[in-house]
């Protein structure tokens, strides 16, 4: 059976990763907008949407498949937020202090001075999503289509599994690479010598201990009342 064990998604993650390790900050934040952000945006909404037909289906005989649903709401708003602010206020950041970086003595806006901070803060976000995949495969056994499950609830299951996958690799490469180039630019540039130094080598957090249902509702405890239909991403960028 192909699951995702804790065990053996660090290794993939980072030879995956090691590709990129030459790639300018600008050039990592295109690909991740690119090829992480947007496919992700697009597949949030299609599988919320496909869960629902399946929970309607199934839930009867799969009563988790209603709790699946609960899952899909708190995990993809977290997502949804945080694609959304480093599209919107960590990345533009970035591009600033590299396009700087480039021109030291050109005039403009002082630099910021946040980065580190902000990296952290992202980081943290990126171990709750992680910790909210976590679940995500605790529910639906790794992603097993029931010996009763037809072909819809076999394509949500797929689209989670890739989606599982790429949120992963997304996090990892921001983390391990995008992050500690943007740390060192903001170093370089204002002298930010309270920057964590071991945060170049922080990787996903990836729990593999058992616990109790849901931490991601603790976090999400003002969210608003689950809409009938989960559009939240569709149409942005
Ligand atoms: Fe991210």
């Amino acid at each position: 059976m192909d699951t995702l064990p804790a065990k053996g998604i660090k290794d993939v993650l980072e030879a995956r990763s090691k590709a990129f390790a030459a790639w300018s900050p600008a050039e990592l934040i295109e690909y991740s907008v690119g090829n992480c952000h947007q496919p992700a945006k697009r597949e949030i909404s299609i599988i919320y949407d496909i869960a629902h037909v399946v929970a309607y289906r199934h839930a009867d005989r799969h009563p988790q498949l209603v709790k699946l649903i609960e899952t899909l709401f708190l995990s993809f708003d977290t997502l949804s937020r945080h694609l959304r602010m480093e599209e919107d206020s960590f990345f533009p950041i970035i591009l600033r202090a590299a396009k700087k970086a480039g021109r030291p003595d050109s005039p403009g806006k002082p630099l910021p001075d946040y980065i580190c901070e902000m990296a952290e803060t992202t980081r943290k976000t990126h171990d709750a999503i992680a910790n909210d995949l976590d679940i995500l495969r605790e529910l639906t056994g790794y992603y097993t289509i029931p010996g009763d499950g037809d072909f819809l609830i076999k394509y949500l299951f797929q689209k989670m599994k890739k989606l599982d996958r790429e949120m992963l690799f997304h996090m990892h490469l921001e983390n391990t690479v995008l992050f500690p180039k943007a740390i060192a630019l903001a170093r370089d540039l204002n002298r930010q010598d309270t920057c964590p130094s071991a945060f170049g080598n922080n990787v996903l957090s990836v729990p593999n201990h058992k616990r109790s249902f849901h931490p991601a509702k603790k976090e999400n405890v003002n969210s608003p009342a689950m809409p009938k239909s989960f559009k939240y991403a569709k149409g942005t960028n």
